[in-house]
């Protein structure tokens, strides 16, 4: 089948949608095929980053899938050690010409320069010209603080931050932090959810979704959609996509929500060493 290319004066998305395929430690070898059946299943949001390694494969899912280039979202994201004007860039030339689907949609910093080492006026500077390059269409932040996030919607071309990309989980509620980039206005995409398998097997999980007939993912990711959070899933299991997929038909009560509300242990999986103190 021939596919459209992502070209001026094509309709392009201009929200991001808000249930996406995450493809974090998915093998290059296998992310294709799973982009591919997302996509079949209704999925218009993809997730990758220069670290996954599998933004080629990610590319060739897209295109393989015969869904319309312009129907469908693709965030990546730029690694901390790049984030210096041409450096930033130069990487996501590399990121265009790996996907191989035009435009980028969506270009995140994957994580806040360490220590402020490169400050963010620069960063966002450098995320403008990709933009007037073509390379990417809109911008955002992933693991910011809620400072950070403040100090970057202020800087020249931070008023247009399409989200802030966090780990967001039952566990781990990050109630502050969603509300103070819900206040400045942007979006927040939620990562990790299931607190690294954890959802599955939790008691209150289990039995609010025994009461709807769904499974602990489900009610998890229906969680989040009512705090108007993107949820992002990975998997390369088509019936797991399914599943999840199904999530945003359930509608929760007051008092599941009250419930997994108070799962909340501040439980953190992803902090790595270079990690902005939380
Ligand atoms: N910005 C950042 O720093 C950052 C950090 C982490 C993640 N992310 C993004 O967020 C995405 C989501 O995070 P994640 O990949 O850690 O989280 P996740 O979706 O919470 O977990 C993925 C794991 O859950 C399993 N799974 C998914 N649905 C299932 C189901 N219905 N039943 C049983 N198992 C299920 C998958 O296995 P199967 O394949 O077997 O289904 C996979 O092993 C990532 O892929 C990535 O795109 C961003």
């Amino acid at each position: 089948m021939k596919r459209r290319h992502n070209q001026p004066g094509d309709e392009m998305i201009e929200t991001i949608p808000s249930f996406g395929l995450g493809t974090f430690r998915v093998d290059a070898a296998k992310t294709t095929n799973a982009v591919k059946s997302a996509l079949e299943i209704g999925y218009r949001h993809i997730d990758t980053a220069q670290f996954y390694n599998n933004e080629t494969a990610v590319g060739q899912g897209v295109r393989d899938s015969g869904v319309p280039r312009e129907d469908i979202w693709v965030t990546t994201k730029v690694w901390w050690d790049r984030l210096s004007h041409d450096a930033l860039v130069a990487s996501l030339k590399d990121s265009h010409a790996k996907l191989g689907i035009g435009t980028i949609d969506l270009a995140l910093v994957h994580w806040p320069s360490p220590d402020g080492a490169v400050p963010i006026t620069e960063t966002l500077a450098a995320m403008q010209e990709a933009q007037k390059l073509g390379l990417i269409r809109h911008y955002g932040v992933s693991n910011f603080t809620a400072p950070l996030l403040e100090e970057a919607v202020d800087a020249p071309g931070g008023k247009v931050i399409v989200t802030n990309q966090f780990e967001v989980s039952p566990f781990l509620a990050n109630r502050k932090l969603v509300e103070a980039t819900q206040r400045l206005g942007v979006k927040v995409t939620a990562y990790m959810p299931l607190g690294e398998g954890c959802a599955h097997t939790d008691p209150t999980l289990q039995a609010i979704a025994a009461k709807h007939g769904a499974t602990p993912a489900q009610v998890t990711f229906a969680w989040l959609l009512s705090r108007d959070i993107v949820v992002l899933s990975a998997s390369t299991n088509a019936e797991h996509q399914r599943s999840n997929w199904n999530a945003q038909k359930l509608k929760l009560d007051a008092d599941d929500i009250a419930q997994i509300d108070a799962l909340d242990e501040g439980k953190r999986n992803a902090n790595p060493p270079f990690a902005p103190k939380w």
